[in-house]
């Protein structure tokens, strides 16, 4: 795992959107797994301006979102569905047939969690997976003592994720759907690479959590130690608490994969 802090949350999520672009721009048929929240919509922003003044080419790119409410149709304004169609799938060219995220709707949510594993594994297996960081440690909505292997499936929320999401859902958290479907722990951690977007004070501690306490279940995120080829990209405020500041400034001031990123003044 590195973790790299920059100095403000514009910049770190500039810096994520940017590596995605290169991913994408190194393998132009990127299988690219998608992720929600506040957090990831300056990312989106990013990749859109991209798109727009570099000709950033999503034509044969594939995506795959990680979690979606159940109950919701994809058109509810509240849905992952309509949250990437207004921030990302109608602004650049990503052709609709190749970007996937789970049917909250779905009448056999056993089928269509496998449907979706399936389709993961047709498509080639994720090579890229963005993710956030939920309040209570999550990532997708893979809540404390989700099982670290597990798999797509159906997960109640808990109530600190209904609080934090529900800004997003109207203000009211007695309003939202109560239960998700979700990629696995399992299932984001087979992903080729993980590129993790943090920012934000509130964050601090469940970040030092994350990414320096124990691997638990309790902090689903904390799994994401395991694998191979994982970025934690945060802004100096979700940095607060990490014991290895120094060290993770180091890796961005001097590691040579990092070179061209130091000279961009945006990220
Ligand atoms: C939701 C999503 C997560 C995301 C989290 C972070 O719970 N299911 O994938 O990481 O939100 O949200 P925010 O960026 O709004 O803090």
């Amino acid at each position: 795992m590195e973790v790299i802090i920059r100095p403000t949350a514009g910049r770190a999520a500039r810096l994520a959107a940017r590596l995605v672009a290169g991913a994408l721009r190194a393998k132009p048929a990127l299988v690219l797994g998608l992720a929600t929240g506040r957090t990831m919509e300056q990312v989106y922003a990013e990749l859109v301006a991209l798109h727009q003044q570099t000709g950033l080419d999503f034509s044969q790119c594939a995506t795959f979102n990680l979690d979606e409410y159940i109950g919701l149709p994809a058109d509810h304004p509240w849905s992952y569905h309509e949250y990437m169609r207004r921030l990302l799938f109608s602004r650049v060219n990503l052709s609709p047939a190749r970007t996937r995220l789970l049917d909250g709707l779905a009448e056999d949510v056993a089928a269509e969690c496998a449907r979706y594993e399936r389709l993961i594994r047709e498509a080639g297996g994720i090579d890229l997976q963005l993710l956030g960081l939920g309040s209570d440690g999550h990532i997708g909505f893979n809540e404390p003592l989700s099982a670290l292997r597990s798999r797509t499936r159906p997960k109640a929320l808990t109530p600190a994720t209904l609080a934090q999401n529900a800004a997003l859902c109207g203000g009211d958290p007695d309003r939202m759907p109560r239960r998700a479907l979700t990629m696995g722990v399992g299932t984001i951690l087979e992903a080729r690479r993980c590129l993790v977007l943090v920012i934000g004070a509130s964050k601090a501690d469940i970040l030092a959590r994350a990414v320096e306490g124990p691997l638990t279940a309790m902090v689903t995120a904390s799994a994401l130690q395991l694998h191979p080829h994982c970025q934690v990209i945060v802004d100096e405020a979700a940095a607060v608490q990490l014991q290895g500041q120094d060290y993770y400034r180091w890796i961005f001031a001097n590691e040579p994969e990092w070179a061209p990123y130091r000279q961009d003044p945006a990220a």
